[in-house]
């Protein structure tokens, strides 16, 4: 099986950053790429920051912390962080421009052996690997946030993905403290088409009225054990990208997915979430201004 020593993550945005301090903790060498300088500088923060808080509440020794920023790198440009690299996992926004984009360039600066992977959390990654010259080598990882606290990985096996390259990428997800499970390519995954097709369905019961918001949220949490009910969720991840995330399932999968008309209602209202101030619910002192809500 591949050995990966080195890691390099492209993007250092939300996921990326949290990423990198799970690699380096895992004990990988890492290597923190991004366009943005800025958003360099303020990965570094952030990792150093929920790295001293994981002491204080004595989830490990000062020295594990120490030792994980230690094997953290920066670089400013995506040859550089990853031709060194054993694993390259790519983290930019989700739009299949840029993922094409970054993985032909990572295809032409990589070593043979190296494998690239892709965070997306509802692309192909068959389509992201076909513009490389070694789709077998390419996999979806797709870690959940935030990273460093959350404990699954999907692994999702693209159509040429190779049983080398899905073992090397369990084995990294274990020694970064995942739990791993392995998918097959496919639209949403197990994660993000569940989550769509409960949050839909408790959209089309408020519609009808069958309860208030607060009470299907309550019912799910008590008589589910969901830690979370799926109005607080949607409201968490943004009716917004709820709402391309349905869209993108109906297309795929079909009718059962249509997206709830009061969900696009809201959506059309500016109501997308806490980002917004205002989702299902309401949130005093989180609004962004007028514009910012329109924009989610
Ligand atoms: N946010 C989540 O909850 C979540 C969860 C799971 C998976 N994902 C997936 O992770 C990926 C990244 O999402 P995010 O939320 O971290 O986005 P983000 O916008 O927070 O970060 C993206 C980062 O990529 C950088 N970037 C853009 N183009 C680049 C390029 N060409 N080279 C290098 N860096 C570049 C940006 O400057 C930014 O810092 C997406 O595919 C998303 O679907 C997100």
């Amino acid at each position: 099986m591949t050995q990966v020593q080195t890691i390099a993550v492209i993007g250092a945005g939300i996921m990326g950053r949290g990423i990198a301090h799970t690699a380096a903790l895992g004990g990988y060498r890492t290597i923190l790429e991004d366009v943005l300088p800025t958003a360099l500088r303020k990965a570094e923060d952030e990792i150093r920051t929920n790295l001293d808080k994981a002491v204080e509440l004595g989830k490990f020794s000062k020295a594990t912390a120490d030792g994980a920023f230690s094997r953290l790198e920066y670089a400013s440009s995506v040859e550089q962080a990853a031709r060194e690299a054993d694993l390259v996992i790519e983290a930019v926004p989700e739009e299949m421009e840029s993922k094409i984009e970054i993985f032909t360039l990572l295809d032409k600066v990589c070593r043979p052996g190296t494998i690239l992977a892709s965070n997306t959390s509802s692309l192909s990654v068959t389509e992201i690997a076909s513009v490389t010259y070694r789709a077998p080598r390419c996999v979806g990882m797709h870690f959940f946030n935030p990273v460093h606290k959350m404990k699954l990985l999907e692994v999702v096996r693209a159509l040429e993905t190779s049983d080398d390259t899905l073992a090397a990428a369990f084995e990294v997800g274990t020694r970064m403290g995942k739990e791993v499970v392995i998918i097959k390519e496919s639209p949403g995954f197990i994660t993000s088409r569940i989550n769509a097709m409960i949050g839909n369905e408790a959209f089309y019961m408020l519609q009808e009225g069958v309860a208030s918001a607060r009470d299907i949220d309550k019912a799910i949490k008590l008589g589910l054990n969901h830690p979370m009910g799926p109005f607080e969720m949607v409201d968490l991840v943004g009716l917004d990208t709820r709402l391309h995330i349905l869209e993108y399932l109906h297309k795929s999968l079909g009718e059962k997915f249509r997206p709830a008309p009061l969900l696009v209602q809201y959506v059309k209202a500016g109501r997308v979430g806490r980002k917004a101030g205002r989702g299902v619910y309401e949130y005093p002192g989180l609004e962004p201004g007028r514009e910012g809500a329109r924009k989610g």
